[in-house]
């Protein structure tokens, strides 16, 4: 039987970790959908027409999913993002993911108002530009970047207002989606509600 999670929300407000945790928990597999929109965006960058690439898409794309967390891969995935043909060609994709026997975590930005606006638990992971601006900045430190706060609050601002300005299915909490504000909760925190709220429908 199928059970679908579709967690949405903006950048570095512990989606990830959430969904990953979720899962875990729950024995569920894991799609990061944005990691589809990265891989189109690589290919981009390499000069691939963007609708062409969506696609041509195998998993080899997907192999190494650090080698698409990079800042340039991610403002080339938020453009192509926009284009109503690649976001078509990577629906079937998600939705039989979604559908698999067994039990699904999808997280992104449009997954419990397009992808999948039957799932049995709708999750809307947030937390306030400053914030997020901040873990960003930790990440990208820990990982040896030279970059500083108000780069990465900028970063953060345009990819926001990219994602949720957009024409074709813009990020955007569902009806009926349980809005988690992550600001002021530790990780472990956002874990555990997450995951009660999930318990709480199965
Ligand atoms: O979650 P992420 O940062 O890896 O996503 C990268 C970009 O992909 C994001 O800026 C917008 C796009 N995206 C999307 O439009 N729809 C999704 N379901 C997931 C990601």
């Amino acid at each position: 039987m199928s059970f679908t999670v579709a967690i949405d929300g903006p950048a570095a407000a512990g989606k990830g970790t959430i969904s990953r945790a979720v899962a875990a928990h729950f024995g569920f597999a894991h799609l990061d959908t944005g990691l589809l929109y990265r891989a189109v965006g690589r290919r981009m960058l390499a000069g691939e027409a963007p609708i062409a690439a969506a696609g041509a898409l195998t998993p080899e794309d997907l192999s190494d999913p650090d080698a698409l967390r990079t800042a340039a891969i991610a403002e080339a995935a938020s453009k192509v993002a926009v284009i109503p043909e690649v976001r078509a060609a990577l629906l079937d994709f998600q939705r039989a993911f979604a559908r698999r026997a067994g039990g699904a975590v999808l997280d992104g930005r449009d997954i419990g108002t397009v992808i999948c606006p039957e799932a049995e638990v709708k999750l809307f992971v947030t937390a306030s530009p400053e914030v997020r601006a901040e873990r960003r900045l930790k990440e990208l430190r820990a990982a040896g970047h030279d970059t500083d706060y108000a780069t990465v609050l900028a970063d953060v601002l345009s990819r926001d207002a990219r994602d949720a300005e957009r024409a074709t299915a813009p990020m955007l909490a569902a009806a009926d989606a349980l809005t988690l504000d992550t600001s002021a909760m530790t990780i472990d925190e956002a874990v555990a509600a997450a995951i009660a709220a999930v318990g709480a429908r199965r």
